[in-house]
Order: structure tokens, then sequence, then C-alpha cells
């Protein structure tokens, strides 16, 4: 089923994209419906998350789907030698889409192979997350009132951070210019360099972070050092604290400017931040309940004609 699946951003159009913030734009103005009633939905997530998961099982809840899954794949065969091929053939007798965030770079393209059910990437190792980007899309639209040509800061861990691949992927339609601001050990990766390169996106590098740096920024999205990828524990050790967002920092900072974040934060924005109007990144994770209802219907085969049109509306 690997037509209805989503693996990675860069399966879709620019048109596509649209179409699908267009759809979480009516997700956000009535979020709870009945368009999924009967319909069963799998969270199955091989590595921690807060956000991701529990905002995909309330999109399902809030669109009347019934949700089954595991956190942990501790409680699960897998911990009895069962292969994720099996894993997948089995929930896919039971639910109509699979959503699954797994610690191997490629689990998902592989499990989209296997499966006869749709199966959406909520995040495969340090390689692509596309859910996360499509709430990036809506709230970088939501806050600049546009996605074209924004200058878009991506600060910390670029080089491990899934988020800031996929989203450089979707913005390729966009006519972005990057800021890459890391440590020579978290730098962006040499193959997405290549890929702004083949798409004629404009990138700077900086390893400065300072106010100065910052001040063109339309969005600035930062990032945490992604401790579990590192195979040395000294090396996180060297760049964990590399980047701190501090306040005197925005002193500069354009009136339109916004920071993002995938969220954890564990050292990277400091918290006097949150209530000054640059911080967004509650809102940010906010949208990810509209845009993940946004994926499940599209998965599902439900058009933005059909949510228009919807008269399930719970008031
Ligand atoms: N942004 C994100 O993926 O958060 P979680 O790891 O909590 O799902």
């Amino acid at each position: 089923m690997e037509n209805n699946s989503l693996v990675t951003i860069a399966k879709y159009s620019k048109e596509k994209l649209l179409y699908l913030i267009e759809m979480a734009r009516e997700f956000e103005k009535h979020p709870n419906r009945r368009l999924l009633e009967g319909r069963v939905v799998a969270t199955l997530f091989f590595e921690p998350s807060t956000r991701t998961r529990l905002s995909f099982e309330t999109a399902a809840n809030r669109l009347g789907a019934r949700v089954i899954g595991f956190a942990d794949p501790k409680v699960t065969s897998n911990t009895k030698g069962e292969t994720l091929k099996d894993t997948i053939m089995m929930v896919s007798n039971y639910a109509d889409v699979i959503i699954m965030r797994h610690f191997l770079e490629g689990a998902a393209q592989y499990a989209s192979e296997v499966s006869p059910v749709p199966v959406v990437n909520a995040g495969d190792g340090a390689n692509q997350h596309p859910s996360q980007t499509m709430l990036d899309l809506y709230t970088i639209a939501q806050t600049q009132g546009t996605l074209e040509n924004l200058s878009i800061y991506l600060v910390g861990d670029l080089k491990y951070g899934r988020t800031v691949h996929s989203l450089l992927t979707a913005m390729r339609h966009f006519n972005p210019t990057f800021h890459f601001i890391a440590p020579d050990e978290l730098a962006m990766p040499k193959y997405y360099k290549m890929y702004c390169e083949e798409h004629h996106i404009r990138y700077v590098e900086h390893q400065d972070f300072d106010a100065d740096t910052i001040a063109g920024a339309d969005i600035l999205y930062m990032t945490r050092v992604q401790r579990e990828r590192f195979t040395d524990l000294m090396e996180y050790e060297r760049v964990k604290d590399a980047y701190l967002l501090k306040r005197d920092m925005l002193a500069k900072a354009r009136q339109n400017m916004k920071i993002l974040h995938p969220l954890p934060r564990v050292n990277e924005i400091e918290y006097s931040i949150d209530d000054t109007p640059y911080a967004y990144y509650f809102q940010q994770a906010r949208n990810g309940l509209y845009a993940r209802q946004a994926l499940i219907c599209d998965s599902l085969g439900i058009t933005l004609e059909e949510v228009k049109n919807d008269k399930t509306i719970i008031a």
C-alpha cells in the first residue's frame, strides 16, 4: 500500500503540501468530528515520544476512530524475537492505518513495502519526520502568512535531527534561504547540502550564534542535540550545550520572527524566552493535532472536499 503511505515528505508536490495545510485549517476550525467512525488507527512506537504519539492518538480520537498500539516495544512480542515484518503483518490484520516510529533509518520504508494498509512514518532514526514537517509548514504559514521566500535559520543538531532534514526537503518548493548554525560535529550532512544545490536552495553555514547572526531570521528553528544517536557519549558531552538561545540574543530580531522547536527542549532555549512574542513552540506542538488529523484522513482516502462538506462536526 505504498501509495497511501507517508514515508518521506519528498513524496509530496507543492500542491499536495498546500492541500494538506488547507485540510489542517479545516480541522483547526472544528477538530471534533465523527469522520473516522468505525476505523482503527494503530500507533507503534519503537522509540520514546510525547508529542507525536499523543497528537496522533488525539487526532484519531477526535475524529471518532479507535486507537490501538504500544508506546514501548518491550511489552510486545518484539522481545521474543518477532520481526518487524511479522509485527506489521499482524497489526495490519487489526488496523486501517499504522503510525510507526522506529529507531532504524529506512524502517518506515520497509514497513510500507510489506504492509497491506498505509504506514505513516512518525520518525525513523535520523532520517525523516514527515508529520513533524506538516505541522512545521502549517505553523510557518500561520505565523508568516506565506511559505514563500523566507529566511529559515536551523540551529543545533543538524546532523542527527530528522526534523530539520524533513523541513529542508519540503521547503524546496518555496524558495527559502537557509542558514545552518551548528558546530562542526553536528553540521548539516553533505547529502542535504548537495540536495540544496540540486534544488537551487540558497544556504549559508555559521558557527557563531549571537544576536547579529540571527538578526535576519523569519524563522529560528532550534533543535535538541540528539543524545540517543551518538555512538561516542564523550562527543555528546562536548557538544550538548553548544547553542543556548538567551533572551538578550533577541535584541535585533525581526518583528515577525518566530522561534520554533520540535521539542522536547533540553538546554536550547532559556525559559525566560517563553513569554516573549517570538516564542511559538507550544502553539507549534498544538498544530500537530490538526496536521496529523489531515494526514490520517489523507492516508485513508478522505478528501479535502469531504472534510469541508463534513456533517459530523461536534460543537
Ligand atoms: N517533536 C517530536 O517528535 O516530539 P516527540 O519525540 O515527543 O514525539
